[in-house]
Order: structure tokens, then sequence, then C-alpha cells
């Protein structure tokens, strides 16, 4: 079997719906798949939610509903969320199913048995309203614990701990020695600042008493696991792990096949959860250094500046946005107007703009007016011509920058070049204006030879963009008569048949008016 590109995404808390912050990291995530399957790669793509936790406790019981009810109805706006997006994902990770579970445990029952997770007591200053300790850092400048924290106790607590700080000499050593662990680099540099700053153990557990909406601890029935090792272990439960094979050699074939993942993440749960506990936990489970996963982490959406929150209201919903403009246009906006690892800030208006300007007129203008001057000027029909163009070459070099961009995941770039070859694309028609050759027959010759260009050329966008704009590429595709399968490779120039008819042109991208 060859290896498998696997691509995992964060999963998403179900303790409110999605925004469109989860909906970029969903699409990222697709574009790179897309982009791998393009490549004729074997792709598994893991995507899903993360049901458990005192949130999702304490959002349940506001809403007067059981957990696993709650956890339903928001788990189905995420199972909708891809499907709206056009995301194509290959396993669908939920952490309350058995499968989950049983590796949840075993993984704890074999550290717990190994000594590398003990019981030991905690205690210092409790809010019974928030259900945490509280530590220094949550005083305020008087040093006192401000009112949203409610009452303020004292509190001795027993739970479970996992020897972090032990493995913290191996984990500076892995990211000295692996300059592409985390992605981009300033992230990685971020990480090994805070590995020096480890300190202390995990505590894993939450005494039932407090949190019963978890997965039981093998060991000790009155206790849950509490967040990290319940989210992060889906990332293998649900790519075939088997956690009663101790060694990475004895898994099953189809989870080796798949192994190590490329794991797209936001920048707030780098440090600590996956930069840290993540690559700890697969150490202490025996993953060699060359099965560590890669970090992608990408930057965070806001509103003017400032983060969403469904607290602070500001909520942008992907679903009323692909409605109203389209999937192809959110999912443009949202790969192309953000450099992967950078924030930035969200605006209906600029999407609008990015739409109308490099999709509708000169992407969608460059396939509808192509196909006009086909059909009035030759029935319909392109024929192959000799005779070198500027514009090969320029799709050649296409071809050479997307790949680039895209296999070191800078998937604006990679778009970005799409269009400027568009814009290029309508420039070579103004200047050879067709419309001028097809008054004098005796420039025939070259009149055949532009609209095979400008065919060409569009064949080869609607093979690169297939990674981005599915339907746009598959709506290139009927137009251009062309069967709708193909891989990178066919972005080579010159594929289009000796003599070949156009389908009828249809606007790509109909212009979003704004008053
Ligand atoms: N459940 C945890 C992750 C567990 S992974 C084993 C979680 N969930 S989350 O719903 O809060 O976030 C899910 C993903 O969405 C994270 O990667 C997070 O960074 C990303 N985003 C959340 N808000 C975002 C923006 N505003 N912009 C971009 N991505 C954002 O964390």
């Amino acid at each position: 079997m060859p290896k498998t590109f696997f691509i995992t995404t964060a999963i998403d808390y179900t303790n409110s719906p999605p925004h469109v912050g989860h909906a970029y990291e969903k699409v990222l995530a697709d574009v790179i798949a897309r982009y791998h399957r393009l490549k004729g790669e074997n792709v598994f793509f893991l995507t899903g939610v993360d049901q458990h936790g005192q949130k999702v406790q304490q959002s349940a019981a506001k809403a007067g509903v059981p957990p696993a009810e709650f956890v339903k109805d928001i788990t189905q706006k995420f199972l909708d969320l891809p499907k709206k997006l056009n995301v194509v994902y290959d396993e669908w990770a939920e952490t309350t199913s058995d499968r989950h579970k049983k590796v949840v445990q075993g993984i704890l029952q074999r550290l717990f048995d190994e000594g590398q997770i003990y019981k030991d007591k905690q205690s210092g200053y409790y809010s019974v309203r928030q259900e945490q300790f509280l530590t220094d850092k949550e005083r305020g400048p008087d040093g006192q614990f401000g009112p949203e924290w409610g009452e303020i106790e004292f509190r001795e607590e027993e739970n479970y701990y996992f020897k972090l700080s032990k493995h913290k000499e191996w984990l500076l050593r892995y990211i000295d020695n692996r300059k592409d662990a985390v992605i981009p680099d300033f992230r990685q540099t971020e990480l090994r600042n805070a590995v020096e700053r480890i300190s202390g153990d995990l505590c894993i557990s939450r005494p039932k008493s407090r949190l019963d909406w978890g997965i039981e601890l093998p060991f000790d029935k009155d206790f849950v696991t509490y967040v990290w090792f319940d989210a992060l272990t889906n990332y293998i439960s649900f790519a075939g792990y088997d956690s009663s094979q101790s060694t990475l050699s004895s898994q099953p074939s189809t989870f080796r096949d798949k192994w190590p993942a490329l794991q797209v993440i936001g920048k707030d749960i780098l440090v600590p959860a996956h930069g840290i506990y993540w690559l700890i936990m697969l150490h202490a489970i025996g993953f060699p250094d060359d099965q560590m996963p890669q970090l992608l982490v990408h930057g965070w959406w806001n509103l003017g500046g400032a983060k969403m929150s469904k607290s602070a209201g500001n909520i942008i919903d992907p679903f009323v946005l692909a409605d109203k403009y389209s999937t192809d246009a959110l999912r443009y906006y949202l790969i192309s107007d953000i450099a992967t690892g950078q924030d930035a800030d969200f605006s209906e208006e600029r999407l609008i703009e990015r739409y109308n300007a490099d999709l509708a007129n000169s992407l969608g203008n460059l396939l509808n007016r192509t196909l006009n001057m086909v059909h009035r000027y030759r029935d319909g029909f392109v024929t192959r011509t000799g005779g070198e163009s500027p514009l090969a070459a320029q799709a050649a070099d296409l071809v050479r920058q997307y790949d680039r961009a895209m296999s070191r995941f800078e998937v604006h770039t990679a778009i970005s070049r799409l269009i400027d070859f568009a814009t290029i694309c309508n420039t070579y028609v103004e200047i050879s204006a067709p419309w001028k050759l097809a008054k004098d027959p005796e420039r025939a010759g070259t009149l055949d030879h532009v609209l095979f260009v400008l065919a060409e050329s569009l064949r080869v966008i609607g093979v690169l963009i297939s990674a981005t704009l599915p339907t746009a590429s598959h709506n290139i595709f009927y137009q251009l008569n062309l069967p709708d399968e193909f891989k990178l490779s066919d972005a080579t120039w010159g594929g289009l048949p000796e003599k070949h008819r156009l389908g009828k042109p249809v606007p790509l991208f109909p212009r979003v008016e704004t008053t």
C-alpha cells in the first residue's frame, strides 16, 4: 500500500454553533487535501467534533437539556458545515463514540500501568460559579479575584496527573532537530520558548462530582478524563489506532499507512495543547520522532480587530454567507484574503469586492468572452494550431509557481497566481483583438491560434482551480465540453484535442450588485 497523505483539522467544540473561523479551517484543509488528490496521492482527511467537557455540560444545563441531546443538535450543524462548504472528508470524528472511548481508555490504562499517570492532591482557591481552580493569573490588579468568579472557597481535591515534565528534554531535542515540526517558522520559535517554560505535570482528570460529561478513567470510576487526553486522541482513534498494541510497528497497516498526519490547527491551540501535550502524549505511548505529526498553524479571522465570540455577539455565520454569495465565493474569500499563518479581518464588503474583481471580472469574463468568440467566429470549434505562444510559457510558469506555493501550504499565493494568469489572458485578448482578426480573411490562422490559446489556458486554469473552487472548475470543464476527471499533470500545455467543440457560455460568477 502506498503511503497516504493524512490531514486533520482540529475538532470543534460542540458548545456553540460553527462560525466563519471554523469554516476557514475546514476550507484550508480541504484545499490542501484536494491538491494532494490532484497530484494523484491517496488522501485521508479527518475532521469532526469535540463533544465532551465542562463548557458543553454548562451550555446544556443552561439550555435545560441533557448534554447528549445538546451535542446532537450542534453536531448536526457541524455536519452540515462541510456539506455547505463543499469540503470532502474521509472520516468524521465524534468523541462520544465507543470506538474513540475504547482507544482513550486503552491509552490511559497503559500509561497508568507504566507509572506515567499518578494520583495527587491539589489545593487552592476554587470558583464555585466557574467550577475551576484559580491561579494568580486570575487575580485583578488589586490582587483580588474579581466578582466574575462568584463565591470563592479554599478546596482540596484529588486528581490524576500525567508526567509531562519528564519529557521536556525530549521535546526540546525533537523541536531542535526538526526544522519544519511547526509551520510557519515563527510558531515553531513560539513553541520552543513555551517548552522551555514547562514546569510541573498535567492534571488529566476531574472528579465526577464536578464533571460527569466525559470519558471515565479505566482505573478509577469516580473520575472522567479532562479535555486533552480525550480530544487529542481523536487523531489516532479515528485513523485505526489499536491501543492494545504498544509499538507502532505492531499497529494495523490501516493505521501505519496513514500516519503521521499534517495537522491543521488555529494559533490558539498550538501552545500548550498540540505543541506540548499532544507531542508528549505520542512520545509517551511509543511514537518515534520520525512519526511525529507536522503542525500547520493558521491565524484567526477577526472582526474589526476583535476576536469573534458568541459572548461578544460578533459571530459571522458561514451558512448565511454561502447562501447569499455561493459556496465558491465564500471559499475564495476565506482562502485568498488571509495569508496562511497570519490573522485577517473579516469584511463582507471585501468579500464582494474580491469576488467581483477577481472572479466575475477576471476569470468569469475570460471564460465567457472566449466561448462567445469561439461560437461567433468558429461555430464553437477550436482547432489546435502550431506556433509558439507566450501564454504557453506563462502557463508552465504558473503550474510551477502554483505547485511550489501549494506544497508550502501558501494557498493564498497559489490562488493569486492563478487569478494573475487570468488577468494576463484577458490582456492577451485585448492585444490580439480577435474581433479585428475576424474581419480579415487573411488572418484566419492567427484567429484560430488566439482562440486555441485562450481555450487551452482556460483548461489549465480549470485543472489548477479545482483544489480551491471545485464547483467553478466543474463548470469550466462543462463549458469547455471536456471530461471533469484529471490530475495535476493534465495542467501541461497542449491537452486540448485537435479539433474540439466547446459548450455554451453560461456566466460562471454572476456579478454581485451592491446598491
Ligand atoms: N475542541 C478544541 C480543539 C481540539 S483538537 C483535538 C477547539 N475547538 S474550537 O471549536 O474552539 O476551535 C476549533 C478550531 O477552530 C481551532 O483550530 C481554532 O483555532 C479554530 N478557530 C476558532 N475561531 C477561529 C477564528 N476566528 N479564525 C480562525 N480559526 C478559528 O479548540
